[in-house]
């Protein structure tokens, strides 16, 4: 049978250029697609990050006025990934983050920006493109929120359409004198159209206009059809149930593999996990903490915002200095909350250390040495860093909630009798229920065997992309109609 062609538009893609999590996934499921016989390419912004990093493109398609100048799809292929770019230096010749400015504020012209990237997914699933003509079109997040919009307002034929929400958090609203601008027609102003409160909705677009809609987790796909979580789209979100999946994410095993991984001091598996313990030693050493062996060592590698419950982490710092843990931190993001863990170094030296930045190698080994990764997120789609740390033998204390609910296996009484615990959960997402948590945690630590099965127990979960690609080849496969 012929391979399903997709064509995936997302504003970031590992390794070429990332900000979070949706990076992971765009560059990790091509190539777990590619095994089931679904040839996905990627269509991204050109920006100064990804043009650095290609040797060699082909000239595919050239724009003589895209959005205010010209422009040109490039085809190019990065790590086995098949590439198209969106190369507009108006729009995307900018430094730095994808998104934002130096000072941290959006470009002014995200509309036009995002739109133009939808714009092109769009054309190339019209068949704009001779060489790929893809039989679905798979949009991520709000940056690509307009494919779906753009395909139903052209009234041409359309490939099929599938709209991932990453993060409802993040919604992509403009204001209405954008809509000539970014090429819709006047009727898309309308509640049944694109319009969200008074602005153009990049993301409600996609959710009102996809075939299918998924989101990274069976438990978010659930929570974001309440109120409490739907962020003023579980209306829509509710009445589009029926074509809503929660997929969830994996992580690519090969970037995260404690077998081979060359961040680390020393690599191990669970046959040799001894050798894990270097990794330990190593990250203290690294990080400015006394080499206690007997301090429960949490980890967290994220960004700082009011979504990953930080400041309930700090709120529960002296509980957790009493339970005699110690604390890494990697992070960047929200000012307050870094000036909040740089004042907690400062009152406990030797016990709490934290980086701010973006720095891949040190997560890798914040992972590997930690004995715990903590997790408080208020929501989260799904969440890829207890993936990681189930991957690399740290026990995820985790917030019961979205993605972390489905991925970690608390150590309730049932399952560390059975012997099947992989992490720790708690809830509802407060300071109290997460300093019980660590108390729980510093007891299981107390068992060197206990803590030590629920980290082998983790590190033979599958945290891969298989289980998930296979998911979503099967939603393609029902899309166009054909056989699984
Ligand atoms: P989100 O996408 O909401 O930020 P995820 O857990 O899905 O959360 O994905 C975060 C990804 O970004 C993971 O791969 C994690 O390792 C990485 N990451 C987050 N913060 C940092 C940081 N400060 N330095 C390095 N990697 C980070
Ligand atoms: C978003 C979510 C996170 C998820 C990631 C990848 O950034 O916040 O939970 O894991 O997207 O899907």
């Amino acid at each position: 049978m012929a391979k399903i062609k997709v064509l995936s538009v997302t504003s970031e893609i590992f390794p070429l250029i990332k900000t979070g999590g949706l990076a992971d996934v765009a560059g990790a499921l091509p190539l777990a697609l590619g095994r089931l016989d679904v040839e996905m390419r990627t269509l991204v912004p050109c920006y100064p990050a990804i043009r650095e990093k290609l040797k060699k493109a082909v000239l595919e398609h050239e724009f003589a006025d895209f959005y205010g100048g010209k422009a040109r799809l490039l085809s190019a292929t990065f790590n086995d990934l098949p590439l198209l770019l969106l190369e507009a230096p108006h729009l995307y010749d900018r430094p730095g983050n994808p998104y934002v400015m130096a000072d941290g504020q959006n470009w002014p012209d995200n509309a036009a920006r995002f739109a133009a990237l939808a714009r092109a997914g769009a054309s190339i699933g019209q068949g704009l493109l001779a060489g790929f003509k893809p039989d679905i079109v798979h949009a991520h997040d709000w940056q690509a929120g307009l494919v779906p919009a753009f395909l139903h307002y052209d009234a041409r034929p359309a490939p099929k359409t599938v709209m991932t929400v990453h993060n409802l958090a993040f919604q992509g609203q403009f204001g209405p004198e954008w809509l000539a601008r970014i090429g819709l027609p006047p009727q898309a102003w309308h509640t049944d159209g694109v319009e969200y409160y008074g602005t153009i909705g990049y993301l409600k677009a996609g959710l009102r206009f996809a075939d299918k809609i998924t989101t990274v987790s069976p438990t978010y796909a659930v929570e974001i059809r309440s109120p409490a979580a739907g962020m003023g789209l579980d209306g829509l979100i509710n009445a589009r149930a029926g074509d809503l999946v929660g997929i969830i994410n994996g992580i690519d095993t090969r970037v995260w593999d404690p077998g081979s991984d060359d961040a680390l001091e020393s690599t191990f598996d669970s046959d040799h996990f001894g050798a894990r313990w270097a990794n330990r030693k190593a990250l203290q050493e690294r990080m400015g903490l006394d080499q206690d062996p007997d301090a429960l060592l949490c980890g967290i590698v994220t960004r700082l915002s009011w979504q990953k419950g930080l400041d309930l982490l700090l709120e529960a710092i002296p509980a957790l200095m009493r339970l005699g843990g110690q604390l890494v931190l990697l992070g960047a993001g929200d000012a307050n909350l870094e000036s909040g863990f740089r004042a907690a170094a400062a009152t406990y030296p030797g016990r709490i250390a934290c980086e701010f930045g973006y720095d891949e190698r040190l997560a890798h080994q914040i992972q590997a040495g930690s004995d715990s990764i903590l997790v408080p997120s208020r929501f989260e789609p799904c969440g890829l860093t207890q993936l990681c740390a189930l991957r690399y033998g740290a026990v995820p204390i985790v917030a019961r909630v979205g993605g972390l609910a489905d991925t970690v296996i608390d150590a309730n009484e049932m399952a560390l009798a059975n012997g099947v615990a992989t992490g720790i959960q708690f809830f509802p997402v407060a300071r109290e229920p997460l300093i019980e948590a660590l108390t729980r945690a510093a007891r299981l630590f107390a068992v060197p065997d206990d803590w030590q099965l629920m980290q082998t127990n983790g590190m033979n979960t599958d945290v891969s992309w298989s289980g998930p690609a296979r998911r979503y080849a099967d939603l393609y496969r029902s899309l166009l109609g054909r056989a699984a």
